[in-house]
């Protein structure tokens, strides 16, 4: 087994090695060049000045109801204030402003839902409906500043709940749907949320399924800010009701006036909370404001997808729980005057082809997904996309993970048939937006690899030292200069936000991923260098499942590992030490991976729970999770000379074979 193990862990280093001497290269078609939105001269352009070029975008992209004064005040790092003084409404300029200037009846919106149903809104009634819902927040007590926590599967209501929060100046706090009602609570609690907007349930693979059962449990203990609940009618499923917490958003914003006007918020005025996961237990609300956000996420929607919203039909397949559903589901599209389409279900109901049937039904032009669903795609079969006409599409997108360039040849060929540039886009919920892609029609682009920082972004990588690495090395990736979109903070926590961030290299911005130059100086994405796993796109924290597992009364220790997976990126392993009290009867495994969904949501319930007699520690007590990985990997474990006990490693694999 040693020499098996030895042998497929040579063929992976070669893999690698081949990933990084990538020569496979795919310059733009000369007729896309011609027509591209970007072109090559933003690179000279924010080189020679940074912050004029993101000033020119501010100009550009937004409508400001009072122009801004200085572009970056940079006096106090690591807090910033971009486009300092000026007044900007993101509601205004992701609606009104398109209404005014006589687009009224473009398509902003095509709602298809899981079981088939379908809705359109163009920007006149989506402008409409989010003046009727924020007079409806304002009728709850609304008023600017305060939080509210969205709670709601894909449908057109969830955009229509963030931008009247931010019509209002009210910070949204968008929850996915699919996480549990202790993890709702944890967030409605840090947040102090006055509001939460969800509703029945939704379908899932053709049938009803809740979603407000989980509010009523989240709120059930009291102690929480929350005065009401506005609940969207979806499958109208019976609900539970609480008298005078609870209201219809029918009754509420239907019956509300059609009449709003937007002022402008400060440029710096919080926009939204959004949690993600960190290294330790807790989850991070993780802050963005107004103006510098818009801007980066326009700029970046109209530039790395090449938009022309008066003919492209974009479409972004992400859950608006994540930043990709806030930055190119809701703000960018939106705000760039662009045509959607919005899906609620899942890739595989009722069939296999349910992606690439609303593709040729939408003529949808450019597709932004992530490498997870594509490796899906690609176990099912090119005879399932190969049924339908693809053609529309001129542009696909990739995020949330390293896409292998087996996966990315996958998409380029078999979805995009060998014409659409494909952009790998890295960035994170702290970013705001997109840092490092190619520009289709001026980047020639590289199978598996992000490639380059956007103009007016600093990205580096560098050694342990904070030094800049040569090509050909790798080392972490940094961000040299602030950026428009760039986090502003930590909800209620200014020194987590700079010990987490700002602490590890002086003056520079750490991403907690590893990342590599190669020859040519483009850059690949390693992954994570801290235990945040990504698994299927999705970031979870391993001491935040520790922690759940723990606070079972079955276990008496847990360590969980990112162990590399074929379809998900990462799939979670837990090796869990038992109490002594439990007996072998139990179905112990079932029980902790039902207990995990619980305390944080299906997504982070472990792939294997192993029941070992102990974990493998160093004298100071440290958990050595490389070990671990290596066991859940299938590979002979590595050097374990620094361990506590030496034996450890031996009674895990005798426990393991039992
Ligand atoms: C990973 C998602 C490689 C990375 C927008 C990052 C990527 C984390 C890519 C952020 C990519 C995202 N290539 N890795 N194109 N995109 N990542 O906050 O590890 O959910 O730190 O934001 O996902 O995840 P988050």
């Amino acid at each position: 087994m040693s020499q098996d193990n030895a042998a497929s862990n040579a063929t992976q280093g070669d893999a690698f090695e081949n990933l990084l001497h990538e020569n496979r290269q795919f310059p733009p078609s000369d007729e896309f060049a011609a027509a591209a939105v970007a072109k090559a001269d933003l690179y000279d352009e924010a080189g020679a000045d940074r912050l004029g070029f993101w000033a020119r975008q501010a100009r550009e992209l937004l409508s400001w109801d009072k122009d801004f004064g200085e572009t970056l005040d940079w006096s106090n790092p690591p807090f910033a204030k971009w486009f300092v003084g000026g007044e900007v409404n993101a509601a205004y300029n992701a609606l009104d402003r398109h209404v005014e200037a006589g687009l009224g009846d473009r398509v902003a919106i095509h709602f298809e839902g899981e079981p088939g149903d379908t809705a359109t809104y163009t920007y006149a009634q989506l402008t409409e409906q989010v003046k009727k819902a924020a007079n409806a927040f304002e009728s709850l007590g609304i008023a600017k500043g305060d939080r509210v926590a969205i709670y709601l599967p894909m449908i057109p209501e969830a955009v229509i709940a963030m931008l009247a929060c931010a019509r209002i100046g009210a910070v949204h706090s968008v929850v996915f749907g699919g996480f549990s009602a202790d993890a709702l609570r944890n967030r409605v609690d840090d947040a102090e949320a006055k509001l939460v907007v969800t509703s029945d349930g939704t379908y899932r693979r053709g049938k009803p399924s809740p979603l407000k059962p989980a509010v009523d449990e989240a709120l059930a203990k009291p102690g929480h800010t929350v005065s009401n609940v506005v609940v969207v009618k979806r499958n109208g499923e019976p609900v539970e009701w609480s008298e005078g917490r609870d209201v219809w958003w029918d009754d509420v914003v239907g019956g509300a006036s059609a009449e709003h006007t937007a002022v402008g918020h400060d440029s710096e005025h919080p926009l939204f909370i959004l949690y993600t996961s960190g290294t330790t237990g807790r989850p991070k609300g993780i802050l963005h404001t107004t103006g510098g956000y818009l801007t980066q996420a326009a700029f970046t929607h109209r530039n790395v997808f090449d938009l022309k919203p008066e003919t492209d039909v974009y479409w972004c397949t992400a859950d608006i729980g994540w930043v990709t559903g806030h930055s190119y589901v809701t703000y960018g599209p939106l705000v760039n005057g662009a045509t959607m389409l919005m899906y609620e279900g899942t890739p595989d109901s009722p069939h296999q082809g349910r992606w690439w049937e609303l593709v040729e039904k939408y003529k949808v032009t450019i597709l932004y997904t992530a490498p997870t669903a594509i490796r899906t795609f690609m176990k099912w079969g090119k005879e399932v996309p190969a049924k339908y006409d693809l053609s529309s599409l001129r542009v696909l997108g990739s995020v949330g993970e390293p896409i292998n360039p087996e996966a990315w040849m996958w998409y380029r060929e078999v979805i995009g048939g060998g014409r659409c540039p494909i952009v790998d886009t890295w960035w994170q919920t702290e970013t705001g937006a997109i840092m490092i892609a190619p520009l289709p029609g001026v980047t020639a682009t590289k199978p598996g690899s992000a490639q380059v920082p956007l103009p007016g972004i600093e990205v580096d990588v560098v050694d342990e030292t904070g030094a800049s690495v040569p090509n050909g090395s790798g080392g972490y990736l940094v961000v040299r200069e602030p950026w428009p979109s760039m986090l502003r903070g930590i909800w209620g926590d200014p020194e987590r936000y700079k010990d987490t961030y700002w602490s590890r290299f002086e003056n520079m911005y750490f991403a907690g991923d590893g990342a590599k130059k190669d020859e040519d100086g483009d850059i690949w994405l390693l992954g994570r260098v801290d235990d945040v796993m990504n698994v299927s796109g999705h970031r979870l924290s391993t001491t935040e499942i520790e922690s759940a597992l723990v606070s079972h009364e079955y276990v008496a220790e847990a360590a969980v590992v990112g162990a590399v997976d074929e379809t998900t990126g990462q799939a979670v392993v837990a090796f869990v030490i038992l109490r002594g009290s439990v007996s072998e009867e139990i179905d112990v495994v079932d029980t902790l991976r039902a207990h995990v969904g619980k305390e944080i949501g299906p997504i982070a319930k472990p792939k294997t729970i192993l029941v070992v007699p102990e974990l493998p520690k160093t004298r100071s007590g440290k958990i050595m999770r490389r070990l671990l990985k290596d066991v859940a990997e299938g590979r002979e474990a590595g050097d374990a000379t620094t361990l506590a006990d030496s034996t450890v490693m031996q009674q895990i694999a005798s426990s393991l074979k039992r």
